[in-house]
């Protein structure tokens, strides 16, 4: 049973992404796989009514895939601001086409193997030379002669997503950082050289192929900002939403955007779903997202009181962006709780602002039972690897922690 779900039975200590789908390309703060599922699967077993799943900040796809291989009689449905996030998430519901994808593995080495003989469009976006050696430049552009060259698009975007975790490995930016942040000179100068690029490239996209054989066409993704979407859906729409939101502006918590925009000026456009501003510069993503934009801020009471027992105890110059964020995720909840039937899912983490950390978890339940969904699960999982380390700084001599705890709540509608 759902309420048998003890904090235990969702460590998950010895779980390695890299054994399953989850782990063939990196993104940012994605959820447990294994931990969804334990519980969609409880929720699936207990009511056999639920046909809807949605995840309006889907990022790699992590719970709607899960949702999907639960059952067939589910249709997921998801949301994302990302078009790398969307580009993972549509590669792993739609899986490779079996029939032709080795034959396209072929066709890939082949037109590699020849390139002396075809002119290769040489790669060029802003800033290219900082972040790319001379012959990494050269490798990636084969490499994106090569895919664009495939014709069968399932087989193509399996290759593009493949490219993505290259793209980084190869790159001028350290892999201790979601941002983009320049490794020191040494550290550059011994980077592998693009021949090996192209070798390891190929050796990942045959090495995962297995991995990629679910398919579902029973899914909808959109590429877009959740808080002009969510509008458009029908009240009562979805029967579970599942999601795991950003904690806080991405530009001072996790840079979705900035992690993804190498990917994104390489891979043909042609092959990503873009409204047409993404690609403008390396922060308009971020500053897009949930918390980031500078529209004018409005706060009912309500809200208002389920922030100032933490506003009151920071520094005034730092509420603009507590309440920033706020403003927009309240917004969000507000939709969220139009458009779900039954359940709501939600892994949150508490972020520190001003050396006090600020309870989203509480927040949120606070929030949502005026709505009438109700808390009926709580439980806390230490994060075990991150990239923001436990003590991000230090001020006035005290050691400042960041997020090293996830906690998963899951609420359910009640009249
Ligand atoms: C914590 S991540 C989700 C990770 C996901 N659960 C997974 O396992 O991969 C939050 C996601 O919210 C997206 N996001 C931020 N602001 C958004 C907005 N306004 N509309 C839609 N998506 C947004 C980010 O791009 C990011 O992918």
């Amino acid at each position: 049973m759902l309420s048998d779900i003890t904090d235990k039975d969702i460590e998950f200590k010895d779980y390695k992404k890299q054994s399953d789908i989850h782990g063939t390309a990196l993104y940012p703060a994605v959820m447990i796989a294994p931990i969804q599922k334990k519980i969609l699967k409880e929720l699936l077993s207990e009511d056999n009514t639920i046909h809807t799943v949605f995840d309006p900040f889907h990022g790699s796809g992590t719970a709607l895939y899960e949702a999907s291989t639960l059952s067939s009689d589910i249709d997921v449905i998801g949301c994302d601001i990302n078009p790398l996030a969307n580009l993972f998430t549509r590669v792993k519901l739609e899986g490779i086409n079996i029939q032709h994808i080795y034959k396209d593995i072929d066709s890939l080495k082949s037109f590699i193997n020849t390139s002396s003989t075809v002119q290769i469009e040489k790669l060029s976006f802003h800033k290219i030379e900082k972040w790319f050696k001379p012959d990494i430049i050269d490798a990636l552009s084969l490499l994106k002669s090569a895919i664009t060259n495939i014709k069968c698009k399932r087989n193509r975007l399996y290759f593009w997503y493949m490219l993505s975790d290259i793209i980084r490995k190869y790159s001028n930016t350290r892999s201790t950082t979601y941002k983009l942040h320049i490794r020191p000179q040494t550290m550059i100068d011994s980077l592998p050289s693009g021949d090996c690029l192209i070798e390891d490239y190929i050796s990942r996209v045959e090495k995962n192929v297995n991995k990629f054989k679910y398919h579902t066409s029973k899914y909808k993704l959109y590429k877009e900002d959740i808080l002009s979407k969510i509008k458009h859906f029908h009240s009562n729409n979805f029967d579970i939403s599942i999601t795991s939101p950003p904690y806080g502006d991405n530009a001072t918590t996790v840079p979705y955007g900035q992690f993804s925009m190498l990917s994104l000026y390489i891979i043909d456009k042609k092959d990503l779903k873009l409204e047409g501003w993404e690609l403008e510069n390396y922060s308009i993503i971020d500053n897009h997202s949930l918390g980031g934009k500078k529209s004018k801020v409005v706060l009912s009471d309500f809200e208002k009181s389920l922030l100032e027992p933490y506003l009151s105890k920071i520094k005034e110059s730092m509420h603009k962006k507590v309440i920033t964020f706020f403003s927009d995720y309240f917004s969000f909840l507000k939709e969220l709780v139009r458009v779900t039937n039954k359940y709501i899912i939600i892994t949150l983490g508490h972020r520190t602002v001003d050396r006090v950390k600020i309870n989203l978890t509480q927040i949120t339940q606070d929030y949502l039972v005026q709505y009438h969904f109700n808390n009926i699960l709580t439980r806390t999982r230490d994060i075990k690897k991150k990239r923001i380390p436990k003590v991000t700084s230090i001020v006035d001599d005290q050691p400042v922690s960041s997020m090293n705890k996830e906690y998963i709540s899951i609420f359910q509608y009640q009249e």
